[in-house]
């Protein structure tokens, strides 16, 4: 093809990506299949690799991420991002509207609208193309998250139809729709992390993540529901969600005009109980003047427009009875309080069970056996306790005594200072550890065994075939044919009954067989190092290149690795420090695991920068950061999160920061200019 064709070929990718996109991300109404829109997608990736002058700044391959940020640029909002005056009573509705009347007269239609429980955002868009995504910060000045934002597929990089300004800002909220949030949590609690308490938490942290590759897989979403500015060709707010609409922003198909006060209540009725209805968190409702000219008359306080309103809904709570406290201990030796309750209808669902945390929450809140507790969902799906009925309180409780052993093996239990959870140190002895990481070691994203499904490591730990990951590959066909065990299935809850046959077996010591082609950064993922996850399991591999490069290496040189911190660091140092995972990892050896990147995947062009550091930072004329960052490992160079004594470059774009430029200058670091560089590669 040559390039006259592969632009036409370009464009018209880009038009039935964009096409696609909206009608899946937007409309909810796909028009073809995952996979024919995957090949569409890949077409498009080929042709951007092998023509990359042809790259368009809005090309739909922008959502699949990318870009890396070394930290977010603060950014001034031209209209300031205002809050809305916000009420949990009715009466104050009525103060709100009678106030409209007073300085308009009786002529007024309203705009009521959900209240999105997500991140405020504004997006600014010049001759169609999204151009800069900036958060609400304190108001004035926010980040810039463009990079990030572009990931999110229902928002367009450019637009659609016609009668935008040449250039405008449009607000809305990111959320979290539920099932990601749930996704998202579960694979946070594989991982050794913390889960996020709530989508809005969750969507504000993905939000600030500084590798936009890794947001791209939140499954981010977006709402918008206002355009800024008192120039815009439309006569009221409705007219301008109708056009935002129409260029292919997503709109909330519940915005509703409303003439009377009976109407607004209607609509403030109907949400509070249909919201649990929604698949992601609303906190209420907003209620706009329609008329953009009575908006202007109404104006603004210091804080908010007088023409808007929001109602906030009461958290839904019931009372109900603290019966037990059970103890659940994870993969990690995690000791986690779960409360048993007498059943209660709460939000839609039957809540018997809530999660208490950790030892501390337990007392802050002073719960004991037989209590009857306030329980709330937050965010509107995890069921907690947030107090106690002291009231009800019979007479003789006492406080409840955290366990000081394991529930499953006895051993005492210990605490790390500054942390809040208790843990059972027997991670070679306590089953429930024991499984739990032989499980996680098996998943689909670490060694992918998947013939040890469900209840299958549980048959080969009870007969006491496996301890630890190392003894999987020991197995044989003699010790695993003609084991047995029912067990109860967690998807049904039936008793099933499992049995190695000739075939079952064959096919387990076949995926463990294969399992030995993993590759390195998933066999590190594998080991469930606490704190090391997929991604940074991934960027140590990319950074250290083998295990033994990565077992050598000292705080200082961890930390130096893109986004791992000090807690990391220490955990991959306190891991390794232990004799019996150093056991583990020689018999891994043995068996033929992979412990070294293959270097076959990495491309080189040359070896001129072989041995040197570099930290990027600032707008550069010729590359955008990303590429800067590839060029440099393309020939054998490395790029760093900071910089220190060890760094070989500072490579100073515009706009960098002056801190940086000080504390090169202090370390001795050079400051390389992007000419400067060009000449080192040629
Ligand atoms: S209008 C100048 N509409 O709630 C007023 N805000 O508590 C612009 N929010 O700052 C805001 N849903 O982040 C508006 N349908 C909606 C909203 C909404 C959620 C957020 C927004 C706002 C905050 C105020």
């Amino acid at each position: 093809m040559d390039k006259l064709q592969a632009k036409e070929r370009i464009a018209a990718l880009s038009d039935e990506i964009r096409k696609h996109n909206h009608n899946y991300y937007v409309l909810s109404r796909p028009t073809i299949s995952d996979y024919e829109f995957d090949m569409l997608l890949a077409e498009l990736i080929r042709l951007e690799n092998e023509f990359p002058e042809l790259i368009e700044p809005d090309s739909p391959t922008g959502h699949v991420g990318g870009g890396v940020t070394k930290e977010f640029m603060q950014v001034q909002h031209k209209y300031p991002m205002l809050s809305l005056g916000n009420t949990y009573s009715e009466e104050e509705i009525r103060d709100f509207e009678e106030r409209i009347h007073k300085t308009i007269g009786d002529e007024v239609e309203y705009v009521c609208e959900l209240k999105f429980d997500g991140v405020a955002i504004g997006l600014t868009y010049q001759n169609g193309r999204l151009v800069q995504a900036v958060t609400r910060g304190d108001g004035v000045r926010g980040d810039d998250v463009t990079t990030n934002i572009k990931t999110i597929r229902s928002i367009p990089l450019k637009l659609h139809g016609t009668g935008f300004p040449e250039e405008f800002e449009i607000r809305g909220e990111i959320i979290l729709p539920h099932a990601s949030f749930e996704k998202m949590n579960e694979q946070r609690l594989e991982d050794g992390e913390e889960p996020f308490a709530n989508p809005r938490n969750a969507a504000s942290g993905s939000l600030k993540m500084l590798d936009s590759a890794e947001v791209a897989k939140r499954s981010l979403d977006g709402f918008f529901y206002y355009l800024p500015g008192n120039d815009l060709p439309f006569k009221t707010h409705y007219e301008c969600l109708l056009a935002a609409k129409s260029w292919g922003f997503k709109i909330s198909e519940f915005a509703v005009r409303c003439k009377t006060i009976e109407e607004i209540f209607d609509y403030l009725n109907t949400w509070d109980k249909a919201r649990h209805e929604l698949p992601f968190d609303i906190d209420g409702i907003v209620m706009k003047v329609n008329d953009l000219k009575q908006q202007e008359i109404l104006g603004y306080t210091a804080k908010s427009p007088r023409w808007a309103m929001s109602y906030k809904f009461k958290a839904e709570q019931v009372t109900t009875q603290l019966l037990s406290v059970a103890y659940q201990v994870g993969r990690t030796g995690a000791v986690t309080p779960v409360a048993n309750l007498q059943p209660v209808q709460l939000a839609g669902t039957v809540v018997k069970r809530a999660s208490l945390h950790n030892a501390d929450i337990i007392n802050n809140l002073d719960v004991r056996i037989g209590d009857m507790v306030f329980v709330e969902k937050g965010g509107e799906i995890i069921p907690k306790i947030i107090g106690v009925d002291l009231g009800q309180r019979v007479a003789g409780s006492t406080p409840i005594a955290f366990i000081g052993t394991c529930p499953e093996c006895g051993t005492a239990l210990k605490r790390t200072e500054g942390e809040s959870a208790w843990y059972c140190p027997n991670e070679t002895g306590c089953p429930p550890q024991i499984k739990g990481k032989l499980e996680h070691f098996i998943s689909r994203k670490a060694m992918n065994i998947d013939s040890l499904g469900e209840g299958k490591v549980e048959i080969l730990f009870d007969n006491g075939l496996v301890r630890n990951c190392a003894d999987l590959y020991d197995l044989t066909f003699d010790r695993l044919i003609g084991l047995e065990k029912t067990y109860q299935s967690t998807e049904d809850k039936k008793e099933k009954k499992i049995s190695f046959r000739e075939k079952s077996v064959a096919n387990i010591l076949n995926g463990i067989e294969s399992s030995k082609n993993v590759s390195f950064d998933r066999v590190l993922y594998a080991l469930g190092i606490r704190f090391v996850g997929e991604t940074v399991a991934r960027k140590l591999v990319a950074h250290f290149i083998s295990l033994d490069k990565l077992m050598n290496a000292e705080f200082n040189d961890l930390i130096e690795v893109e986004e791992i911190g000090e807690k990391i660091a220490q955990s991959i140092l306190s891991w390794f420090s232990e004799q019996k995972n150093t056991e583990l990892i020689d018999r891994l050896r043995m068996a033929g695991i992979h412990f070294k990147m293959d270097e076959s995947l990495i491309t080189r062009i040359s070896d001129k920068l072989s041995g040197l550091t570099f930290v990027v930072s600032g707008v550069f004329e010729n590359f955008s950061r990303d590429d800067l960052k590839k060029t440099i490992e393309l020939h054998g160079g490395k790029n760093i999160g900071s910089i220190s004594a060890k760094t070989s470059y500072l490579l100073a774009g515009e706009n960098m920061g002056p801190e940086k430029r000080k504390k090169a200058e202090k370390l001795g670091v050079a400051i390389v200019s992007e000419d400067d560089f060009i000449g080192m590669i040629q």
